[in-house]
């Protein structure tokens, strides 16, 4: 018996479609490849909410929604960084979520989405002993994260970047956390609730907690020479070399290309590209030749790692930023949910003894 759901279809879904056979991303019956870095952020959740919200909604509208709700958002950072010692960008954020309204519905999903850069940004702005930077409501989200994040507007390559980090990893069928937002939401109990769930979900390093410790790898290998022998010594130790398999594809993540061609495009990067290349080879061609009924190859987080890295975010801070795009899609599928899903409750199977004696 698999424990994991392996090929189990539960859920109906418009939003997006993985494709694990040929690789492929369908999001709204756009392949990601036609989105990332052609439309906006804005734009793709306008594509993903259309539908799911009782009004009409395009770009233009998303934009100034989300504007004026990261504005609303600010005044939750006070309450946040009340402590003494600010916390780590997912606890915070989940904190800052925990003080949304919540009425129990899944009702607007602006609130929740505008409000993950602001708390993000001003937390990690704590961290390093500054104060927070008021959102600008007439900014787009991307551009506007790193604004508040450091204090001065980020180069137009930073933002569109960015924005593209962000579609590609906007939805991605039921993955772990998503499926937990859509268990939450069959519940009603509402939008607040099924999101701060998929992040709870979304930390850990089998699904969005990898890129952070990517980059550890690639600091622990360290020149091109140790490469072989490093990842042979994992590999004969078990462990797992974060940033390669996945359930679901069994050829190239296409998330993984997408974000390969956006580092490309920051400065600087060519030396950290060609080393983590080095490193991808090796590691694929050891992971087939240990397994080779079961093809691994490069999965989204790896080049995830090396594009938030290019932006100089902190890797303490990759998750958190990783949910800032993903929280499109969470919304979109709780507002699904609670629009054509019924209680998601499925069996168990009981293996424990049987009639005992009290
Ligand atoms: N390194 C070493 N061994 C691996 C790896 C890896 N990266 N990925 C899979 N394997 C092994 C795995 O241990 C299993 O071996 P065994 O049968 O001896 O237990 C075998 O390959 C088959 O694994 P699988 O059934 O293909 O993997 P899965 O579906 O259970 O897990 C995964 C998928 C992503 C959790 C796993 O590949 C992994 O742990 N990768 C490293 C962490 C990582 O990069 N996470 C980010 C995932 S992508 C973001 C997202 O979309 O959520």
């Amino acid at each position: 018996m698999t424990t994991g759901l392996d090929d189990v279809v539960a859920a109906e879904t418009t939003l997006s479609h993985v494709d694990g056979t040929n690789g492929r991303l369908i999001l709204r019956g756009y392949d990601l490849e036609a989105l990332a870095g052609h439309i906006g952020f804005e734009a793709v959740i306008a594509l993903l909410w259309d539908g799911m919200v009782d009004h009409p909604i395009d770009e233009a509208l998303v934009r100034r929604a989300l504007g004026r709700a990261r504005s609303d958002a600010f005044a939750l950072l006070s309450r946040i960084l009340a402590g003494d010692k600010a916390p780590d960008p997912v606890t915070g954020l989940r904190l800052g979520l925990a003080m949304l309204p919540d009425d129990g519905t899944a009702g607007d999903p602006f609130a929740a989405t505008a409000a993950a850069p602001v708390i993000v940004a001003g937390v990690m702005r704590a961290r390093m002993g500054l104060n927070p930077i008021a959102p600008d409501p007439t900014s787009g989200h991307a551009a506007d994260f790193l604004r508040m994040l450091r204090g001065t507007p980020a180069r137009e390559t930073e933002i569109a970047a960015l924005d593209a980090y962000l579609t590609t990893v906007s939805d991605h069928g039921l993955n772990a956390s998503t499926f937990t937002a859509r268990v939450i939401a069959s519940t009603r109990a509402g939008m607040v609730s099924s999101v701060i769930g998929a992040l709870c979900a979304l930390k850990g390093p089998l699904h969005g907690g990898a890129p952070g410790p990517v980059l550890d790898m690639l600091d622990e290998i360290g020149t091109p020479d140790a490469i072989e022998s490093w990842i042979d010594a994992r590999l004969a130790a078990g462990e797992r070399l974060m940033g390669f398999g996945h359930r679901i594809y069994r050829v190239r993540d296409p998330r993984a290309d997408v974000l390969k061609g956006v580092v490309a495009t920051l400065r600087g990067t060519e030396n950290r590209i060609a080393f983590a290349q080095a490193v991808e080879r090796v590691a694929l061609d050891r992971l087939n030749r240990l397994r080779p009924h079961r093809r691994i190859d490069t999965n989204v987080e790896f080049y995830t790692a090396l594009l938030l890295e290019a932006l100089g975010l902190p890797r303490d801070a990759f998750t958190a930023v990783f949910a800032i795009g993903r929280i499109a899609g969470w919304s979109a599928h709780i507002l699904e949910q609670e629009r054509t899903g019924r209680l998601i409750r499925p069996q168990s199977r009981y293996i424990g003894p049987q009639a005992r004696a009290a």
